[in-house]
């Protein structure tokens, strides 16, 4: 495994080793907060700009007293471990560039002013692909290496203007259990099977003392499976649905008798402070709702089926992450106190070990965050992520999303008749993740019908990236840093059907909705066949998908006064129906 450094990079010069995720991602994060549709402006670090450009100084090591190796032999997937396990302090921060963007020398390195990413301290837990490294605090912290990366985009990177960009990306996360169990892709009919199992078998901890809410919960189950049969619902469209009668069903107990309560404990900002821009937009809308609500919420604890741990992952970032400190250790104990807190002062979140409790985070930190003390909590996450411990039958994916107009969400909603779709494919994005770079390798320039993009030149009002999803027939949704991007959703608003490149990712809502049914999905290896698997949909069936995209609209669109079936009782339905079935007699 050691494997000598030098000789390991020679036999990979075509290749390079991105490490990304940490570099960029801790630049990025304090430069900016880019917002959609260049509305408002809103940059909370805007001080501590760091220019790209300057970073790089292109004549060093690669990754000081780090060795690479590859585990398998293969010619595409790096991991790196760690070699010197004697030092203290070790950066692992570097990019390996291939030939063609530093043509002079194979290796580029970051300089100091973003090496600090590192600070590592002991010997290393290596999963495929996954470098882990302990942080000087303690924690680990996983890094995807990506595979088959072929070009680095650095440039563009601090000039934000493109809808679906991350403030924010890998993360130092805490420490992960291996996912031994877990193939390496889990696709779309595999989850389906998942879900249904985990109806049959997923039981949240039986309460420590029986109560009438667990009564009302079984009760619900019962009526869901035994739905009357939905024929023609004017409002819901069958086919988008995995069975519309039981969503229908279920979604009526939840208005007639759901009861929510929800903690006044907890300071602002981190409790109670909905954040309500950008692309974690979603989290700070439901907590607003939420807390506002007067159908669901109740002020009589025992009364409530549901309690929710109002707290901002968007905000937990902001007023607790130490700049520079690539650990956010402070930031799962400051939840844990949270917790502790709300277990000593009331009885409810003993009784069940948290299993009727719920937050709501689209972070991308969210899921590491809640991992631990938050385990059993229903997690409503933007990054719904298999392989991010994403557990089928309680945890919920919440759609990531700019919120367009909440005043008048169906303003400038809608695409393109069929016939003006005059483009095969479009994706415009910065080179996140690494997923992007593959794609763009493939497909940028290469084929008059493909429009695959890096970043858009700003337009005002994003107007190009609008009127490109408008007149493509397929949106490709390539996964950033983390599964989840905001642009399944702009598809939708676009009326262009999402092609979702990103394994492993849980689409939104899928306890109930279809997604085969009006969205295509993709494995990352076939990328290189996207465009003959775009091409063998018939236009038939190209044009029901279409159709279906339609239908679907209403379930992403929030509105200032939640109206029914609306990306608010959506992502309250998602909570509940997880809970209803996993609720233990
Ligand atoms: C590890 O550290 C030791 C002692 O500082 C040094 O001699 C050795 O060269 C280092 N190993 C690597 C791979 O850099
Ligand atoms: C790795 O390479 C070595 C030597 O080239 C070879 O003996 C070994 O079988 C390879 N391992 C795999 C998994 O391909
Ligand atoms: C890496 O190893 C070299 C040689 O052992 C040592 O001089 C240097 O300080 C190490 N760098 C870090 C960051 O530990
Ligand atoms: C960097 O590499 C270039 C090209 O190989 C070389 O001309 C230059 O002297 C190097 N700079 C340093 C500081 O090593
Ligand atoms: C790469 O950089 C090193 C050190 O800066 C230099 O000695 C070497 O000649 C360079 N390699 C190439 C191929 O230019
Ligand atoms: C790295 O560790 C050293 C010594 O433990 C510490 O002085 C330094 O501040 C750390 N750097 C970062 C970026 O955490
Ligand atoms: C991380 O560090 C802790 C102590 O700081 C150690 O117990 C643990 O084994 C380390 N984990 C790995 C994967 O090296
Ligand atoms: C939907 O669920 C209902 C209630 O469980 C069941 O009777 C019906 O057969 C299901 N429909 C489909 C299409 O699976
Ligand atoms: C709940 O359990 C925790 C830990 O077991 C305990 O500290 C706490 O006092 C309990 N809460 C209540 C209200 O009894
Ligand atoms: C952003 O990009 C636009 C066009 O690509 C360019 O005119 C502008 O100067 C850039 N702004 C920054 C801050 O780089
Ligand atoms: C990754 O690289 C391998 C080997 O070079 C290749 O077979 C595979 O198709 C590549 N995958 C993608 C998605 O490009």
């Amino acid at each position: 495994m050691g494997g000598d450094f030098v000789s390991m990079f020679q036999l990979e010069t075509k290749k390079l080793l991105w490490l990304i995720g940490i570099t960029f991602a801790m630049i990025l994060s304090f430069q900016y907060l880019e917002l959609p549709y260049g509305n408002v402006l809103f940059s909370l670090f805007t001080s501590n700009k760091i220019p790209i450009s300057q970073t790089i100084d292109t004549n060093k090591t690669i990754v000081n007293n780090v060795t690479i190796f590859n585990q398998e032999n293969s010619t595409n997937e790096f991991t790196i471990e760690k070699a010197n396990a004697t030092k203290d302090s070790v950066s692992i921060t570097g990019f390996l560039l291939e030939p063609g963007f530093d043509e002079s020398n194979k290796s580029s390195i970051v300089d100091d002013s973003v090496k600090s990413l590192g600070n590592v301290s002991n010997a290393q837990k290596v999963e495929e692909n996954v470098v882990s490294t302990n942080l000087t605090q303690g924690f680990d912290s996983t890094i995807n290496v990506s595979p088959n990366v072929t070009t680095a985009v650095l440039s563009n990177d601090d000039n934000k203007s493109s809808l679906s960009q991350k403030s924010i990306s890998p993360v130092p996360k805490e420490n992960q259990e291996t996912h031994a169990t877990i193939p390496q892709v889990t696709t779309v009919s595999e989850m389906k099977k998942l879900l249904l199992q985990s109806h049959v078998s997923y039981r949240s901890m039986k309460p420590r003392w029986f109560s009438d809410v667990d009564q009302e919960l079984l009760q619900a189950r019962s009526e869901i499976e035994n739905a009357p049969i939905v024929k023609n619902d004017p409002k819901l469209y069958g086919p988008i649905y995995h069975n519309v009668s039981m969503f229908k069903r279920s979604y009526e107990l939840m208005e007639e008798r759901l009861k929510v309560y929800v903690y006044k404990e907890g300071a602002r900002p981190i409790l109670h402070s909905p954040f309500l821009t950008g692309i974690y937009a979603s989290e700070g809308w439901f907590m607003k709702l939420m807390e506002a609500n007067k159908r669901f919420v109740t002020k009589n604890p025992k009364k409530a089926h549901l309690f929710y741990l109002p707290f901002s992952s968007r905000m937990l970032e902001e007023a607790l992450y130490v700049k520079d400190s690539h650990s956010h250790k402070n930031l799962i104990q400051y939840l844990h106190d949270y917790v502790d807190l709300i277990a000593a002062r009331y009885s409810f979140w003993n009784r069940t070990g948290g299993a009727d409790h719920f937050l709501v985070g689209c972070h991308d930190w969210a899921p590491s965050e809640t991992k631990l003390r938050l385990t059993n909590c229903i997690r409503s996450l933007c990054n719904a992520d298999v392989k991010e411990g994403f557990v089928f039958g309680k945890d919920a994916s919440l759609p990531e999303t700019y919120v367009r107009n909440a005043q008048n969400p169906t303003r400038d909603l809608g695409g393109n008749t069929f016939k003006k779709k005059t483009v095969l494919a479009f994706f415009a994005g910065s080179m996140h993740g690494y997923v992007r770079p593959i794609l763009l390798k493939h497909w940028e320039n290469k084929d008059p019908d493909m429009k695959i993009f890096g970043k858009l030149p700003k337009a005002k009002g994003n107007s190009n990236y609008i009127h490109y999803m408008k007149s493509s027939k397929y949106c490709i949704c390539a996964r950033g840093y983390e599964v989840n991007s905001p642009r399944v959703v702009e598809a939708i608003f676009y009326e262009c059907v999402p092609v979702i490149i990103s394994d492993n990712f849980v689409p939104p809502f899928f306890e109930v909705l279809n997604w085969e049914s009006f969205a295509v999905i993709v494995l990352e290896k076939d990328i290189p066949n996207l465009k003959n698997i775009l091409l063998s949909i018939p236009e038939k069936r190209y044009l029901r998908l279409l159709m279906r995209v339609k239908k679907v609209q209403q379930h992403f669109l929030w509105h200032k006064n939640p109206v029914k079936y609306d990306l608010f009782h959506m992502i309250l339905h998602s909570i509940w129906y997880n809970r209803v079935f996993s609720a233990t007699s």
